[in-house]
C-alpha cells in the first residue's frame, strides 16, 4: 500500500508532461488573438517548448547521476510551478515565450527522471507497471487538459487559467518528493550503503526485503564503473541498448501519434464532422481511449510481457492508419466521418498498448547501470526533437501532399517500426536490472 502511494506521488512528473502536451492548442486559440500571433509565432509558442524539452532532457542525465533523482525532481517541480505562473501573467510575447521555455525545460527533465526514478524503486516483477505508471499520468493529463480547456474557453482570460493552473501538478510534485526517500540504486552507487539499505526498507515496507537486499549488494558492486564517461555510452556493451534506445524514441514519434493529440479537432472537423462540438467531444473521446488502454498495458506488461505487447500494438497501428489514410482517400462524409474518428480512436489505442509505454519502459530497463542516466538522456533528447520536427511538419506535408497520403507516410514507419522491433527489442519481464545487464552485455560480448 505505502509502495503503491509512493509510486503515484513519484509519478506526478507525468501528468505535468500530459498536462501542458494537451493545454497549449486550447490555450494558443485565446493566446493568438491577445497577441496578434501570425502562424509562424504560433507555431513557436508550441514548438520553443518542445526545443527546450530536448534542451532539458540533455542534462536531466548528468544532474540526476550527480546530485540524484529526488534533489532533481524537486527541483523540476520549482522550475514548472515557475514557468506556469509566468505564462499565465505573461503581458507580452517575450516573457510567454519565457514561460514556455522553463515549463519545458522542466518537462524534458521529468520526463527522463520520473520514469528512472520508478524503475529504479520498483520490485523487478511489478517494474512494467510501476514504471507505466509515468504513462498513465501522460494520458490522463491530456485529457484533464481538454476538460479545462473546455470549461475555460468562455471567458477572455481563460487562457490564463490553463496555463497557471498547471502549476497545481508541480505543487503536489514538489510537496509529494519532500516525503520520498532517494533511489536506492543511486545511494548504492554514491557509497551511501546504509541509506540505501534504510530507502529500501522504507519502499519495501510490509514486504520481504531479503532478495532486494541482495539486488542492492549487486548494485553496490557495481558501484566503481558509475563514474564511466560519455564515452562508455558507445563502448560495445551499451551499443545495442543505444541503438534500441534511441531507434524506439524516434519511432515513437514519427510514426505519428502527436499529430493525433496535438490536432485532433482539426483532423475531425477536416474529416467532415458536423460541428465544433461534435469535433470536441470526439477528442475527449479518443484521449479516454488512451487513458484506459494504458490502464489496460500497466495490467499486461508484467504479465503477457513488453515485446508482444510492442509487436500486437504495432500491427494495429498499421492496419488502422490504413484505414485512416483509405477513409481520406475515399473522401468519407456525413455518417461515415465516424469511420474516422473510429480509426483515430483504434490507432490511438494500439499505441497505448504497445509503443506509448512500452518505449519509456525500456530506456529505464536496458541501459547499463553506469551508464543509465545518459543512455536514457540520450534517448529522451531524440524523442523530443523529433517530436517537435512530427509537430511543426504535419500540417505542411497535409497542405502538399494531402491527408491520406499523409497518414500513409506515417504507416510506413510503423512498418519499419515493426520490423526494428522484431529483430532488436529483447524481453524484459520480470527480469532484474542486473540479469537485463548481463544478458544484454553477454550477447554484445558474443557479437563483437
Ligand atoms: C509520448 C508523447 C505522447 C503521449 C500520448 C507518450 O508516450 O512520448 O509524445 O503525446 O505518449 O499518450
Amino acid at each position: 500500500m505505502r509502495f503503491t502511494l509512493i509510486a503515484v506521488v513519484a509519478g506526478l512528473g507525468g501528468l505535468l508532461f500530459g498536462y501542458d502536451t494537451g493545454v497549449i492548442s486550447g490555450a494558443l486559440l485565446f493566446i493568438r488573438h491577445v497577441f496578434h500571433l501570425d502562424a509562424t509565432m504560433q507555431g513557436v509558442v508550441v514548438a520553443i517548448a518542445l526545443a527546450a524539452a530536448a534542451v532539458g532532457a540533455a542534462f536531466a542525465g548528468v544532474l540526476s547521476d550527480r546530485f540524484g533523482r529526488r534533489i532533481v525532481l524537486l527541483i523540476t517541480a520549482v522550475i514548472f510551478v515557475t514557468g506556469a505562473l509566468v505564462s499565465a501573467v505573461a503581458w507580452s510575447v517575450p516573457i510567454l515565450l519565457t514561460g514556455r521555455v522553463l515549463v519545458g525545460g522542466a518537462i524534458g527533465v521529468a520526463s527522463m527522471v520520473t520514469p528512472l526514478y520508478l524503475s529504479e524503486i520498483a520490485p523487478p516483477d511489478k517494474r512494467g507497471a510501476v514504471v507505466t505508471i509515468n504513462q498513465f499520468y501522460i494520458t490522463f493529463g491530456i485529457v484533464l487538459s481538454y476538460g479545462v480547456g473546455y470549461l475555460l474557453s468562455h471567458g477572455g482570460n481563460g487562457w490564463r487559467w490553463m496555463l497557471g493552473l498547471g502549476a497545481l501538478p508541480g505543487i503536489v510534485l514538489f510537496i509529494g518528493m519532500l516525503t520520498l526517500p532517494e533511489s536506492p540504486p543511486w545511494l548504492a552507487g554514491k557509497g551511501r550503503d546504509d541509506d540505501a539499505r534504510k530507502a529500501l526498507r522504507y519502499l519495501r515496507a510490509g514486504s520481504d526485503v531479503t532478495g532486494a537486499v541482495a539486488d542492492l549488494k549487486r548494485d553496490v558492486m557495481a558501484r566503481s564503473e558509475r563514474a564511466a564517461p560519455w564515452s562508455e555510452l558507445f563502448a560495445s556493451k551499451a551499443r545495442r541498448p543505444l541503438i534500441i534506445g534511441v531507434g524506439l524514441a524516434i519511432f515513437q514519434q514519427v510514426t505519428g501519434i502527436n499529430t493525433v493529440i496535438y490536432f485532433a479537432p482539426t483532423i475531425f472537423q477536416k474529416a467532415g464532422l458536423p460541428s465544433a462540438s461534435a469535433a470536441i467531444l470526439a477528442t475527449a473521446g479518443v484521449g479516454l481511449v488512451n487513458v484506459i488502454m494504458t490502464l489496460v498495458a500497466m495490467r499486461l506488461l508484467d504479465v503477457v510481457g513488453r515485446r508482444r505487447l510492442l509487436l500486437t500494438g504495432l500491427v494495429g497501428m498499421l492496419v488502422t492508419l490504413i484505414m485512416l489514410a483509405g477513409g481520406f482517400m475515399a473522401g468519407l462524409h456525413g455518417g461515415l466521418a465516424w469511420v474516422t474518428v473510429a480509426s483515430v480512436a483504434a490507432y490511438v489505442a494500439f499505441f497505448a498498448i504497445g509503443l506509448g509505454p512500452v518505449f519509456w519502459l525500456l530506456i529505464a530497463e536496458i541501459f547499463p547501470l553506469a551508464v543509465r542516466g545518459r543512455g536514457m538522456s540520450l534517448a529522451t533528447i531524440a524523442n523530443w526533437s523529433f517530436n517537435m520536427l512530427v509537430s511543426i511538419t504535419f500540417l505542411d506535408l497535409v497542405h502538399g501532399f494531402g491527408r491520406g497520403p499523409t497518414f500513409l507516410i506515417y504507416a510506413a514507419m510503423t512498418l519499419a517500426t515493426l520490423i526494428f522491433t522484431w529483430f532488436l527489442v529483447p524481453e524484459t519481464k520480470g527480469r532484474s536490472l542486473e540479469d537485463i545487464e548481463a544478458a544484454l552485455e553477454g550477447e554484445a560480448a558474443l557479437t563483437a
